[in-house]
């Protein structure tokens, strides 16, 4: 199972840096934000995409920071998420941190004019979703998430939407 959650979580991720990169033609920075179990995922999927190059890693532990940092040669570490979000040379953010926090840090890179990919939930209430999604959308920011299990049965909506 866990080999199968890690797959879909790669496949989310290349999928938004191939529509990204489609509209930047060039090198497309991204920063992410939280250097647990899924971020390193992500960060090991965009070492392997050609034309993304993370540029600032932040987590709320520096030993964290450093030994990911390392590991995948990021430049830069903060323990500051909006560092990341505000960085100048960030064009989109790959949201990664404990889910409590997803919603306030799509909203400030839809202030900011990053685009977004925020690993699942986008928020932990309904309202607070809709709302995230509603400023991102206001912003004209891509927002994606990676809810890995959209197409598992026990999700789909009765009688199926076709
Ligand atoms: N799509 C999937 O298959 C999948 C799989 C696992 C986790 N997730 C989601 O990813 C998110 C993270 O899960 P995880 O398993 O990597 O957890 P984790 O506990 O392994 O990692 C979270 C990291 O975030 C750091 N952190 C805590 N507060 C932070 C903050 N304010 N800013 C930045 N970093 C902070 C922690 O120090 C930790 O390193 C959760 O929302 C979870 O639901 C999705």
């Amino acid at each position: 199972m866990a080999a199968t959650l890690t797959a879909a979580a790669r496949r989310s991720s290349a999928s938004l840096t191939s529509l990204l990169l489609k509209r930047h033609a060039s090198t497309l920075k991204v920063g992410v934000i939280g250097a647990g179990r899924i971020g390193r995922v992500h960060l090991e999927t965009l070492a392997g995409v050609p034309g993304v190059q993370p540029v600032i890693l932040s987590d709320v532990v520096e030993p964290v920071l450093k030994e990911v940092t390392a590991q995948y040669g990021v430049p830069n570490y903060t323990l500051d998420g909006d560092e990341v979000i505000n960085h100048p040379d960030v064009q989109a953010v790959w949201i990664c941190s404990p889910s409590q926090f997803h919603a306030d840090q799509i909203k400030k890179c839809a202030k900011a004019g990053k685009h977004v990919f925020c690993e699942k939930p986008i928020a932990t209430d309904l309202n607070g979703t809709i709302e995230a999604i509603k400023v991102a959308d206001e912003a004209g920011i891509k927002l994606m998430t990676a809810f890995q299990r959209q197409r598992g049965r026990a999700h789909q909506r009765h009688p199926p939407v076709p």
